[in-house]
């Protein structure tokens, strides 16, 4: 009885050090949204049982190795002893009870973090091989006065703090993964249509930039399919939503920079020379194109569209055809086309 008290004592005392420690221990990046609270919350309650049973079974162990270790000159066999059903009884139903207890709190934790605000804003997002895109349904004044619905797209997922957006995921091509730590939400994005589109809750609770990561192997650049997110007040993400939705008066040029931008083309294609997924832009335009099939073709503005509009239909040498979405024509109005054509066309090389 004696033994059983010390190593009752030790073990409290161990669980008390362990779940001290570990729920202390600075492990996980900082809680930017409502949902990272509970979370957290469940995942300390783990760090607890953790503690516990590493030091039932160590304190245990350790103490029997020890204390009970055979002397010198000691020989034969330990004492004999058989079942005791209250033991039995106590070590099953106390587990059954842990586990119980522990989905129901997982199920309530789940709960929560799926709650859904009626305020919530909604922006869906498009994911493929290998960026992140957003876009923010805005009610604008149309031509007769009455309010129309205008899509802004972002390559930058903006969010008015402490307001709850629903994430509607969707993939263009491979499955891919929407995670961010600081927000402690993650959600595989399926392709499919709108039947396999999922949702995702987050109420951002801290102004700041972080960052969308890829959480699903998609590809050769799978390591590199990030997107930044910018959580700011609501009335500076108010503004910005109008100020994107206005669309573009600059020069077409200019214009066809911004859609390039937004729409995640310059993701793939450089504007400075340098390699990518795609071909550069740089120095394309009226320049002599070396096909996969071993023709060549200048790059005027007919084979620019038709490469926006129909990417498989004259893949560049050494690019893998089925890599460039080609719903470009469906996502960008014909007038967006043409802004990136004269946009590409504006960047000659040196
Ligand atoms: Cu997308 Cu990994």
């Amino acid at each position: 009885m004696i033994h059983l008290a010390i190593v009752s004592v030790l073990v409290i005392v161990s669980t008390v050090l362990l779940g001290l420690f570990l729920t202390n221990a600075d492990i996980l990046p900082v809680q930017a949204s409502l949902q990272a609270e509970t979370v957290d919350w469940l995942f300390d309650v783990h760090w607890w049982f953790i503690a516990f049973f590493v030091s039932l079974i160590t304190v245990f162990i350790l103490y029997s190795v020890i204390v009970f270790r055979r002397r010198k000159g000691e020989r034969g066999d330990g004492k004999y002893v058989t079942g005791n059903h209250r033991l039995e009884i106590v070590w099953t139903i106390v587990p059954i009870a842990i586990v119980l207890w522990m989905a129901v709190i997982g199920a309530s934790t789940l709960a929560d973090v799926e709650r859904r605000d009626p305020q919530a804003i909604t922006v869906d997002v498009f994911a493929s091989q290998w960026v992140w895109r957003f876009e923010y349904s805005v009610p604008v004044e149309g031509e007769g006065g009455e309010q129309i619905l205008t899509a802004v797209s972002s390559d930058t997922l903006m969010l008015p703090n402490n307001q709850q957006v629903i994430l509607r995921l969707h993939s263009q091509d491979v499955i891919h993964s929407f995670f961010v730590p600081e927000f402690r939400v993650k959600q595989d994005v399926l392709p499919g249509g709108e039947e396999f589109v999922r949702e995702l809750r987050v109420t951002p609770k801290q102004e700041g930039t972080f960052k969308v990561r890829c959480a699903e192997i998609c590809g050769r650049l799978h390591y590199d399919m990030q997107a930044d997110i910018n959580v700011v007040p609501g009335s500076e993400f108010n503004a910005w939503l109008v100020e994107q939705s206005a669309g573009c008066n600059l020069s077409d040029a200019e214009c066809g920079q911004r859609w390039a931008q937004t729409y995640g083309c310059v993701a793939c294609h450089s504007i400075n020379g340098d390699e990518g997924v795609g071909p550069t832009w740089l120095g394309l335009f009226g320049h002599e194109v070396q096909l996969a099939d071993g023709s060549t073709v200048i790059a005027d503005q007919e084979y620019l569209l038709n490469s926006i509009l129909d990417p498989n239909a004259q893949t560049v040498a050494g690019f893998p055809p089925g890599i460039m979405p080609q719903d470009f024509g469906e996502r960008l109005s014909e007038a967006q086309i043409q802004q990136i054509i004269a946009f590409i066309m504006s960047l000659e090389s040196e």
